[in-house]
């Protein structure tokens, strides 16, 4: 069916300066690391995309190693775009991958060499069918290539046009700080850094979100839900379909432990009582912290997608709430 996205689109999306760039990205933005590989049903994964889009989600995250198959959700996005992103769409974008992570076999397929960087966004670009990205990320820090390579590739990239802006992901707060030190020396700043965050991963509270906010870098912060735990999904077990449910799913079955459901039921206690779903609380609790540019979430239906939407009607919290939730992180 042909799309033609909602005329009001940008009426109820917040966006957010990204560091002291001059890139704004909505508070939401939406990932295709599950759901969208040829293992997935493709008119689902498009039905997400064009839904997030109608409702002022105008950034899209992917990696080279996305599916599965590897490469098959940037594939697809491709195929989307080509589809329903026609016309002068493409400009109301932003699109990002990475390069990082085992991609293919012998010494080129992985980790930081400038080698690896460029010919794997290459082929990312080849994928989508597109001329150029707007965030190319170093996907994760490689200590045996001198962060002056690694940096300098993303640098080449931005020169060549082959992406608009830089990001890291997965450095901690030392290796962020070199890296944006090197990208600064070379005239291309950092954007952005990608980290995991949620309410049950918060190393990033310890010193990178410092080093980000000195720099003027956004923060992205990756699995806010927990890759689906600070939901409501596995209250009562696991769940057919759900992600700890499935082999290729990265949740594992064993990761869904008594303990943690306990503190899950605690928080959607809380949660119900702010009028929210549990989801939309985990994502609250991230954006409250005005350092966070932007909550990267995954969705497996458009209904998800939508409830996730609401968060933005409550993204504050009283001082009880607070003290409540770390009483039961603790
Ligand atoms: N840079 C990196 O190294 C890195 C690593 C991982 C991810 N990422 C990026 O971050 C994105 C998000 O990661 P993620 O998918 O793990 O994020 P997440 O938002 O923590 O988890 C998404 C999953 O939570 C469940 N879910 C979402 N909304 C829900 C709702 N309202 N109610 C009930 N369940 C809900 C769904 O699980 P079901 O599938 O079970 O329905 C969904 O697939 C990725 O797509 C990728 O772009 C980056």
């Amino acid at each position: 069916m042909q799309y033609t996205p909602a005329v009001d689109r940008y009426n109820s999306m917040t966006y957010n300066r990204c560091g002291k760039s001059g890139l704004q990205l909505p508070m939401i933005s939406l990932g295709l690391w599950h759901n969208f590989g040829s293992i997935d049903n493709f008119e689902n994964g498009r039905s997400i995309i064009r839904h997030a889009f109608d409702k002022g989600i105008t950034h899209f995250d992917l990696a080279n190693n996305y599916g599965p198959l590897a490469g098959s959700a940037e594939e697809n996005f491709g195929r989307v775009l080509k589809q329903d992103f026609t016309g002068h769409l493409r400009d109301e974008l932003i699109i990002s991958t990475k390069a990082g992570y085992l991609m293919w076999p012998g010494p080129y397929g992985d980790k930081g060499s400038r080698k690896y960087l460029i010919s794997s966004l290459d082929q990312s670009l080849r994928r989508m069918q597109l001329d150029y990205v707007d965030i190319f990320y170093s996907h994760r820090p490689d200590p045996e290539t001198p962060i002056e390579e690694t940096m300098g590739a993303l640098h080449s990239i931005v020169q060549q046009g082959k992406a608009l802006y830089v990001g890291l992901s997965n450095y901690t707060a030392e290796q962020t700080k070199q890296a944006v030190e090197v990208l600064k020396s070379l005239g291309t700043p950092c954007l952005i850094h990608q980290p995991k965050y949620s309410m049950f991963e918060r190393w990033v509270e310890n010193g990178l979100l410092d080093v980000l906010e000195a720099n003027g870098v956004g923060c992205i912060p990756f699995s806010p839900l927990a890759q689906g735990l600070l939901t409501d999904r596995y209250l009562n077990g696991i769940p057919a379909g759900s992600r700890a449910s499935k082999p290729s799913g990265f949740l594992q079955e064993n990761e869904v432990t008594p303990e943690k459901i306990e503190k899950i039921k605690k928080l959607n206690a809380i949660a119900q009582k702010r009028g929210q779903s549990l989801a939309q609380m985990a994502l609250a609790w991230i954006l409250k912290d005005k350092r966070i540019t932007t909550v990267l979430i995954g969705a497996s239906s458009v209904a998800q997608l939508d409830n996730n939407l609401e968060t933005l009607n409550n993204t504050t919290f009283a001082k009880e709430e607070l003290t409540e939730i770390e009483a039961i992180l603790a």
